[in-house]
């Protein structure tokens, strides 16, 4: 190796060491103002809260983490009676799932749905699109407007506590569309005046995903190889859909609550 070869090799070996460093030190400082979750006995607050006999709707349950939440809350059989809001009828084999109500709704027209929104205690939001598919205003149409309209008709419906999947960096000042978008839908449904309204931070969605995002499987496989060094850039979706349905668990909680990705680990890694 010549002096020029072994140079670079030293300035490569710092750079990299450097950039784990700071890595650490950030995550360090991300995770530091998290507060602790208190230990929880699972098993108790669920009997607790069956016996309040509530009911919910999702939003969403086609989706990856519309599934895991539905499969989280059927296994868990806390809600008297589940209804799935979503564009399309759903089938469902396993005989568990056998008691879901199904509102079909045309998203374009919601006022006109406004009955599908009635009754319930508890809705969660799991919708979403992407720019790919969708391009800006179709993605802008779902994320914000499907999304807001759904909130405004549930909480017309009597719905006390929302639960609003967005994401990590969400901020209604960002020059990003997706950030930008996520932080004004958390904004506006925050100002519809929930008794409880929780909104989800997560970062990058680890699953096997049904539809190719050929983006996000490389976000995936970096961060989900790396996912030591960097446990706050992503998340699997398991434990997110856990994070919601015990996050419902806990009455008596802020009237508003952001959970960032740390704190729905920690949430979500309850069993
Ligand atoms: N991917 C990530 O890494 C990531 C990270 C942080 C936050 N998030 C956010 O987390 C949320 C859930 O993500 P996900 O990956 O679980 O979602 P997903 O698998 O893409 O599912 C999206 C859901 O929204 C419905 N939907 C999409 N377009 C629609 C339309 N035009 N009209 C009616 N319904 C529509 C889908 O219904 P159909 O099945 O009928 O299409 C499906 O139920 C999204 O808001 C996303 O932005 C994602």
């Amino acid at each position: 190796m010549n002096i020029f070869e072994s140079n670079w090799a030293k300035t490569l070996s710092f750079f990299t060491v450097f950039v784990v460093a700071l890595a650490a030190v950030f995550n360090y400082l991300e995770n530091s103002d998290t507060d602790e979750i208190p230990r929880m006995d699972l098993n108790a607050m669920e009997e607790n809260y069956r016996q309040k006999n509530r009911t919910c709707f999702i939003l969403g349950a086609s989706g990856e983490t519309g599934k895991a939440l539905l499969k989280e809350i059927v296994e868990r059989n806390i809600f008297s009676k589940i209804t799935l809001i979503g564009r399309r009828q759903l089938t469902f084999e396993d005989k568990a799932y056998e008691n879901l109500v199904q509102n079909v709704v045309d998203f374009e027209k919601l006022d006109e749905y406004a009955e599908a929104f009635q009754g319930h205690d508890v809705g969660y939001c799991c919708l979403g699109t992407t720019k790919a598919k969708a391009g800006a205003e179709g993605f802008v149409r779902v994320d914000h407007d499907y999304v807001l309209k759904s909130a405004e008709l549930a909480k017309a419906g009597g719905c006390s506590h929302f639960h609003l999947e967005s994401s990590k960096g969400a901020d209604k000042t960002s020059s990003f569309l997706y950030l930008k978008t996520k932080g004004q839908v958390e904004a506006e449904i925050e100002d519809l005046g929930f008794e409880r309204f929780s909104v989800y931070r997560p970062a990058v969605l680890l699953v096997d995903r049904e539809e190719s995002r050929p983006a996000e499987w490389v976000a995936q496989k970096f961060l989900g190889a790396f996912s030591s060094v960097f446990p706050t850039m992503s998340i699997p979706i398991t434990v997110v859909a856990r994070a919601m349905v015990v996050n419902t668990l806990k009455d008596g909680e802020k009237r508003v609550e952001i959970l960032e990705n740390k704190a729905i680990c920690n949430l979500g890694d309850k069993k």
